[in-house]
């Protein structure tokens, strides 16, 4: 069965069990400044499972596009991607555990045609801090529909992924306790990184098992499910959203309760075809068989790089026929940057002249499926991606011709040079002076990571201010202080001086205090008119985003606000707070930062004081 049969077949059993399909969102999400992508299923439907009706009912279904561009480091391996397809099924106050467990296990079993003894699955242990029950409803469940299908399953408490690489599992059982950095859904993550005001719950995952040759017992530990190794791989999460983070941190119950499920079809796909290497199922694998013909080289042999052209490709081709163009901006660079990771891969492949016009055709022949209202620029993807893949070529030859200029005999420095200034990489030097016969130092290598290593020592020492932007820990409250800084520094900006930049700030759980450059005390009116300025901000509850940028696009573009321009690294992290044309703030940051200013609470200003000559200092609350 592949992929497309099981999409399809998904979406007919969902309406079997009364569910509206729906139709999938644009990965770009209008209405939602928090994420840069669509990363979940559930993300459209938040004001849904926030307790709004829903004109197609309480029951409802999709298959969602996704991108998740922090897994980008992790693709590579047999089960990572940034880009993949989420089926969705949804109830909104209408059925809750016990329905939603017997249903997508029967999909499993009966529709896929898994092996029952072959799955797994965990629930939420609990968690003291928030009084959140363990979630021995959804345990017991599972046992039930277990034994209905010939399978005894124990159920075990393991507690945290660390204790279960060292417990691993025992025969027998197949219902595993795990707290809440396992089981625990947010679009934050576990229950302290909830955010505030998102509905979250417990959750159930499910996992197939590949045989336990598959664990790399050294690297990983004892298998079981939560591990890192590659015997279990999760296929479904059935969140059961109950709760909603409240304003003072603790979790409410929301009025209706719903049920949020998200399976990656990749993955069901990998497992219908009993292969633990997503990039084998139909989705992939005529990509990878394209690139093996193009390259002349055998996936087995060269397995990082064509899982990494793969995926990016597809997320790449995934952005360009929803309209988007590569570009130094958020959604832009985003694409850019999936483009050139893969152009360079295939690079290491051997690949050195254009080859998307043979791997986009049959990404978008396997995307046929997806409707045409989010794939609205299917007909010119190739063309903005050849774009892409031209200009890029171009700054790699013009990389490759200064390398040319340099003489004929290099050292690990020039090399560094040519990835630093021209964006050459030092694996295309070392192979173009050998091919060419330029002589390169005996220590190159070892001169190229020194000049790396100081690089990054300079921009270290930079992003120390800028990193940690004078944060003391990451707890909530500092968090929020964090923001209300980069408010206090537009609010002065805009009432005292345009000239006004930081001088230093210190931040805790309970104050900020925050040193600028002005060359007289504050009046009183000034004071008001900051104060008043930041609260006016707070109350319209603006969005708070981030994306990485090139240094140069960053400050003459987009004009962020930065202390340190001379020691930033090339690439570097900007916030900008408000609506992204027009923004209130924009400063290099590295964050972390409350995703709208609604939360802050309210803005005290305490005292104005002297710091040094020509530097006051500002100490503020929020109350
Ligand atoms: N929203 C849940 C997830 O993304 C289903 O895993």
């Amino acid at each position: 069965m592949d992929a497309n049969e099981i999409r399809q077949k998904f979406l007919d059993f969902q309406v079997k069990k009364g569910h509206t399909i729906i139709q999938p969102a644009p990965l770009v999400l209008e209405n939602d400044p928090t994420t840069l992508f669509t990363g979940a299923g559930m993300q459209p439907l938040l004001p849904y499972l926030l307790g709004k009706e829903h004109k197609d009912g309480t029951r409802l279904a999709d298959s969602q596009p996704c991108l998740r561009l922090q897994d980008i480091e992790d693709v590579g391996d047999p089960r990572h991607t940034t880009v993949f397809e989420m089926l969705g099924n949804w109830s909104l106050g209408d059925y809750f555990k016990e329905e939603q467990i017997r249903n997508f296990f029967e999909f499993l079993t009966h529709e896929v045609g898994l092996d029952p003894a072959k799955i797994y699955v965990t629930c939420f242990i609990g968690n003291e801090k928030y009084g959140i029950p363990k979630d021995t409803e959804a345990a017991e469940i599972w046992q039930k529909v277990f034994a209905e299908a010939g399978v005894e399953a124990k159920i075990v408490e393991i507690g945290s992924a660390k204790d279960g690489d060292k417990r691993g599992i025992l025969p027998g059982e197949h219902i595993f306790f795990y707290d809440d950095h396992e089981n625990w859904w947010s679009r934050g993550g576990g229950c302290d990184s909830t955010p505030i005001g998102d509905p979250c719950g417990p959750d159930s995952e499910v996992f197939y098992d590949f045989g336990e040759d598959k664990q790399d017992v050294e690297k990983y530990g004892l298998a079981h499910p939560a591990s890192d190794g590659a015997r279990f791989m999760e296929i479904g999460n059935q969140v059961f959203m109950q709760y909603r983070r409240a304003e003072d941190g603790s979790f409410v119950e929301l009025e209706k309760k719903n049920v949020d499920f998200g399976g990656g079809l990749e993955r069901i796909a990998a497992a219908a075809i009993g292969s633990f290497d997503v990039f084998r199922t139909s989705l992939m694998k005529p990509i990878i068989d394209k690139l093996e013909e193009i390259s002349g080289k055998s996936y087995d042999n060269n397995t990082d790089e064509m899982r990494v052209i793969a995926d990016h490709i597809r997320g790449a081709y995934l952005l360009a026929a929803q309209g988007l163009i590569p570009s130094n901006k958020a959604h832009g660079y985003a694409m850019r940057r999936l483009l050139r990771r893969a152009i360079l891969r295939a690079l290491d492949l051997g690949i050195s002249s254009n080859f998307l016009a043979e791997i986009v055709p049959i990404v978008s022949a396997n995307y046929r499926e997806l409707p045409d209202s989010i794939l609205t620029h299917r007909e010119d993807a190739l063309k903005v991606m050849l774009k892409e893949e031209n200009a890029f070529r171009q700054t790699l030859n013009k990389g490759l011709k200064e390398l040319h200029k340099m003489g004929d005999s290099l050292n690990g420095t020039d090399l560094f040079k040519l990835q630093d200034t021209y964006g050459f990489p030092f694996e295309l030097s070392v192979e173009e002076c050998f091919r060419e016969g330029i002589k390169l130092s005996e220590n190159y290598r070892d001169e190229f990571e020194a000049a790396l290593k100081e690089q990054r020592e300079r921009s270290q020492t930079a992003s120390k201010g800028m990193f940690k932007g004078g944060l003391e820990d990451h707890g909530e409250q500092t968090v929020k202080y964090h923001t209300a800084t980069h408010l206090l520094l537009a609010a002065l900006q805009k009432h005292v001086s345009p000239d006004i930049c930081q001088k230093g700030s210190n931040i805790t759980a309970e104050r900020v205090r925050f040193d600028f450059n002005v060359d007289h005390k504050l009046t009183d009116e000034e004071i008001a008119a900051v104060e008043n300025q930041v609260n006016e901000w707070i109350a319209a509850d603006l969005p708070v985003v981030f994306d990485e940028y090139d240094k140069a696009y960053a400050r003459d573009t987009l004009k962020a606000h930065g202390q340190f321009w001379d020691k930033y690294p090339d690439v570097l992290k900007v916030y900008t707070i408000g609506d992204f044309d027009n923004p209130i703030s924009r400063e290099v940051c590295g964050g972390p930062h409350v995703e709208h200013t609604g939360v802050l609470g309210k803005f005290v200003i305490k005292k104005e004081e002297s710091s040094a000559a020509g530097i006051r200092r500002i100490k503020a609350v929020l109350e």
